[in-house]
């Protein structure tokens, strides 16, 4: 399949909602898209696709992007980190906030979870500001890994997260709106 026959199916699949979960807001429902099971595997499979070779292991940030990264590491034969949100792992961590609309929140993963220089490519279903990505890829640099990329399923061109990304790592996104 050609990324856009990809694009249109995952397209044809994906919900848009106004006004949630604000007044204002337009949201993008991946949900009908992960409940159809040929455009599911289609999306999958074009996020790892551009980096092909290049990458190890499938970082997914909870928690739709463990959806994409586990359904992406099947497909590749890749391994998967759990970026996990604050508190929920049981072992020595590394911590990264990042900011959201109304205070902060944190992002973490276990230190020493995989071999230094691992290869790591950041996956997500939605680039907006950038805030949530850039700190899985802080992470990862703390830990001694290299980010391998970073790829989403919809990138969200208005809230600018390629420009918070500075250009530092290659960046697919399949739909943008
Ligand atoms: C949403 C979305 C992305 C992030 C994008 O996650 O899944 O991870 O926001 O926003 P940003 O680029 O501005 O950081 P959220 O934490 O809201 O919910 P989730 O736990 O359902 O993934
Ligand atoms: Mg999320």
């Amino acid at each position: 399949m050609t990324e856009h026959d990809v694009r249109t199916l995952v397209e044809s699949h994906l919900a848009t909602i106004p006004d949630f979960p604000e007044p204002g807001i337009l949201f993008r429902d991946l949900t009908p898209v992960f409940a159809d099971g040929p455009a599911f595997h289609a999306l999958s499979e074009a996020l790892t696709e551009p980096f092909a070779g290049g990458f190890d292991v499938l970082a997914g940030v909870e928690a739709r992007g463990f959806l994409l990264a586990g359904a992406a590491s099947v497909l590749s034969g890749a391994a998967v980190l759990p970026v996990r949100k604050a508190g929920k792992l049981p072992r020595k961590v590394l911590r990264e906030e990042y900011a959201l609309e109304y205070g902060t929140a944190a992002l973490e993963v276990h230190e020493g979870e995989l071999p230094p220089g691992t290869r790591v490519l950041i996956v997500d279903d939605v680039l907006a500001t950038g805030g949530t990505v850039a700190a899985a890829a802080r992470l990862v640099e703390r830990a001694g890994w290299q980010v391998a990329g970073i790829s989403v399923a919809i990138e969200l061109v208005d809230l600018g997260g390629r420009a918070a990304l500075d250009d530092r790592y290659e960046t697919f996104s399949l739909l943008q709106y």
